[in-house]
């Protein structure tokens, strides 16, 4: 699976903007078919993602667009439009607004079949968003409810909206975080995270509305990337680059993966399961956390 750091969000409704997204430096460029489109071009907006996806150099981008949620009218004809008019070019889809395992399996089985409709062998893949509260009680059912999931991600818009928190922009931290003592969004960042790690796949975070306010979304990404995030939405193109880089192993960090790797190596050899390297324990668990980092490095092209 390709490394998925930065996802710009491009509206599905605007040329202009899908083409600049199909050539960024963005690990995904998906065209969005709900929020970004005003319900008057929702059905423009669909043979606008079908001429990107069978016109357009993705450069390898996975072609990927973000369908309307399971209560709206507009979700079925976006699956069976694109996916038969796209005619194999469709590589991922994500799924807003997932409220329970049921909701996956309902895109899952009408992909089966449109899919053997058009005779595509190949299983287009899923990303479901968790933006509810209802998602939220049953995201660990939904990260384990389909082969094709790749990853949860994390909705902080819709999410604060659903359980009433008072929010001023998306995924901004605001004068609503500064009187609460912690991180107003640890938990349900946290559950989201577990719930994909405990079913192998990936956990990545919203978007960061503020594209002007460079250093509020640096901080934004370094919060996630802390917190053991895979990638982020951008919302902006000059959101790009800084997000590929935070979520990318730094130079230091791959140097000290190997000499831990090094360093374990060695004193297995010798019979030592723990062992002291620049006056750090060094154990099992180190090696599993250096593993992670080689692994993230060479998905990014690092080493
Ligand atoms: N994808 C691709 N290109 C984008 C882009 C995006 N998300 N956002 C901006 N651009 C392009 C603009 O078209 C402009 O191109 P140009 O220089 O060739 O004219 C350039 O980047 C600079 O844009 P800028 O003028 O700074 O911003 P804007 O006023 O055109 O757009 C927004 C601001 C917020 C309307 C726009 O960024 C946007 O629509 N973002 C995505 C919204 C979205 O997808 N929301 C749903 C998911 S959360
Ligand atoms: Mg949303």
């Amino acid at each position: 699976m390709r490394i998925q750091r930065s996802i710009l969000s491009v509206p599905g409704s605007n040329w202009k903007m899908i083409q600049k997204g199909a050539a960024s430096e963005a690990d995904i460029a998906l065209l969005d078919l709900e929020d970004a489109v005003a319900p008057a071009s929702k059905a423009d907006a669909r043979q606008v993602v079908i001429q990107a996806f069978t016109e357009l150099d993705w450069g390898g981008k996975p072609r990927t667009f973000r369908m309307n949620a399971l209560d709206t009218p507009y979700f079925y004809r976006d699956l069976i439009e694109i996916v038969e008019g796209a005619r194999g070019a469709v590589d991922l889809i994500i799924v807003p607004k997932v409220n329970r395992p049921e909701d996956v399996y309902v895109v899952d089985t009408m992909l089966t079949q449109i899919e053997r409709g058009i005779g595509q062998e190949r299983h287009i893949r899923l990303e479901a968003q968790i933006e509810t509260a209802k998602g939220l009680i049953n995201c660990e059912a939904i990260a384990e409810s389909s082969d094709r999931l790749n990853s949860l991600i994390y909705g902080p818009g819709d999410y604060s909206a659903s359980v009433q928190m008072p929010s001023t922009s998306i995924g901004v931290m605001d004068e609503w975080d500064a009187v609460y003592p912690g991180h107003r969004y640890q938990y349900v960042m946290h559950r989201i995270l577990a719930a994909a790690r405990a079913a192998g796949i990936r956990a990545i975070d919203g978007p960061f509305a503020n594209f002007r306010d460079a250093d509020g979304h640096r901080t934004s990404c370094l919060m996630a990337r802390a917190m053991g995030y895979d990638g982020k939405w951008c919302i902006h193109p000059a959101q790009i680059e800084v997000t590929n880089e935070l979520f990318s192993p730094s130079a230091d960090d791959i140097a000290w993966a190997q000499r831990v790797i090094e360093a374990y190596e060695d004193a297995n050899r010798n019979g030592l399961g723990a062992v002291e390297l620049d006056n750090k324990m060094i154990d099992a668990a180190n090696i599993r956390m250096a593993q992670a980092t080689i692994d993230q490095a060479q998905a990014a092209g690092l080493l």
